[in-house]
């Protein structure tokens, strides 16, 4: 397995790059199969889990072609195989966006369960609850969600979809079934991500008559077809949010192009209150700090968008790490997204658990040694304690970090971190 060799002690300067978001990405792949006609992704990162929704919907029968530049041409006018296979699906749970689209266009679909995650138990009963109150009916057999339509039923029928808590692929599945259902779909409690707007955004421009999205309702009347379109991924609040972290913990001064100051409100917010200096300039945004050891360690509690995201809990950890003072920080999304604690201390942090609950205790120096990474925001934050820590650190099993991020040690090598891969 891939290692990343990384020496402490550099501050970060330059332009960085930000890659379209994987998480508008994977759902915008499964958006194409709900038309027959070509459809065009620009700006789709380079990233394992997109090479997996490339592969799993080329094994329904899909033609899709990816070039160096991030852009991808899908044709499912050839689609013959509605399934998401087990060993495709165990790997990204996200496969089940292709539920929806499926079960809308061709009235039935077959998909694996995705199991649990490092992350948590992750269950899709929302899923499946939403698209069965549009007349979906589904039962699970052997590990696979069978999905098809009422006899007689031509099409999904719109309906009113309350979940029982906010779930953001769950939306997305909504969404794009619910494009194609008959009648009108209201979804009262609907995630906000800037991603489910990109999606709708996109499926609009096939046809789609959606309004409200980035709201907590979304309202969508149901067309007979949806034509093709291009459409251009929106950048990855996550990954800008990333680096955003790195360079208010080694000190320096960045400009993250592309990035959306926009989308991470709560997250520099924050930044701000710890002493950093955070501007949205045109066409990205800058990040100046002396370091995480001149800053002042912050609390947060994660929530939905707009709030402070779960997939940004672990980043801020690492700063928290060695900033002044000590910070609580709760998460509230996932039963057990700690697991980059104990590597943490591995590295001179001061952390403690009790559930959802972490209280860390900021600390001037943290000393460079070997971890492992256990998920993909996981590893974003060795990789921050790593640009900071004395001496060396070594990341491993890092193919987590290459699930979600577009050649991140080419992107800190490119503003001066010291930083390699060592191939397995
Ligand atoms: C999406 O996952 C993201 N993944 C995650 O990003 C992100 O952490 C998460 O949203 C929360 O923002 C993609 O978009 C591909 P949820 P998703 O459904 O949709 C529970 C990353 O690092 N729930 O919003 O799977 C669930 O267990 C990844 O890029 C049910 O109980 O998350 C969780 O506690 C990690 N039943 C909560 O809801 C369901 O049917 C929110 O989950 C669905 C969800």
């Amino acid at each position: 397995m891939d290692k990343l060799l990384i020496r402490g002690g550099r501050s970060l300067q330059g332009e960085v790059l930000v890659s379209g978001a994987k998480n508008a990405a994977l759902p915008e792949l499964c958006a194409a199969l709900l038309t027959a006609e070509p459809v065009t992704l620009l700006n789709v990162p380079q990233l394992q889990d997109v090479s997996t929704m490339l592969k799993l919907i080329r094994n329904m029968g899909v033609a899709a072609e990816r070039a160096d530049d991030g852009t991808v041409h899908i044709n499912a006018s050839a689609l013959s195989t509605p399934e998401a296979p087990y060993e495709l699906v165990k790997t990204m749970r996200a496969s089940v966006l292709a539920l929806g689209p499926l079960l809308a266009r061709f009235g039935e679909a077959t998909v694996s369960l995705p199991g649990g995650c490092a992350i948590g138990s992750r269950p899709v009963d929302q899923h499946i609850k939403g698209l069965a109150a549009m007349g979906a009916e589904i039962v699970v057999e052997h590990g696979y969600m069978i999905a098809k339509l009422p006899a007689g039923w031509k099409r999904l029928k719109g309906a009113r979809i309350t979940t029982d808590m906010v779930t953001v692929t769950g939306t997305e599945n909504f969404l794009m079934a619910a494009a194609l259902a008959e009648g009108e779909t209201v979804l009262e409690n609907a995630a906000q991500e800037p991603e489910i707007s990109d999606l709708a955004e996109m499926l609009i421009a096939m046809g789609a008559k959606i309004e409200g999205h980035g709201t907590s309702r979304i309202r969508i009347q149901g067309v007979d077809k949806l034509h093709g379109c291009t459409h251009r991924v929106v950048a990855d609040r996550i990954e800008a949010g990333t680096f955003l972290c790195a360079v208010a913990a080694t000190g320096g001064n960045v400009l993250l192009r592309h990035g959306r100051a926009d989308h991470l409100d709560a997250v520099i917010e924050k930044l701000r209150e710890a002493g950093a200096t955070v501007q949205a300039m045109d066409g990205g945004v800058r990040v100046q700090s002396a370091g995480g050891a001149t800053l002042k360690a912050q609390g947060f509690r994660t929530t939905e968008y707009p709030g402070f995201p779960t997939d940004m809990q672990a980043q801020f950890m690492a700063l928290n790490c060695i900033a002044q003072g000590t910070a609580t920080v709760t998460e509230t999304i996932f039963e057990n997204r700690f697991m980059h604690v104990n590597e943490l201390v591995r590295l001179g942090a001061k952390i403690q658990t009790d559930g959802k609950v972490a209280v860390i205790e900021g600390t001037p120096r943290l000393s460079g040694a070997t971890v492992m990474a256990t998920d993909l925001r996981a590893s974003a934050s060795l990789v921050i304690a790593g640009l900071v820590a004395d001496g060396e650190t070594v990341v491993d099993r890092i193919y987590h970090l290459d699930r979600g991020y577009d050649c991140m040690e080419a992107k800190l090598r490119g503003i001066g971190a010291d930083i390699e891969r060592l191939k397995a």
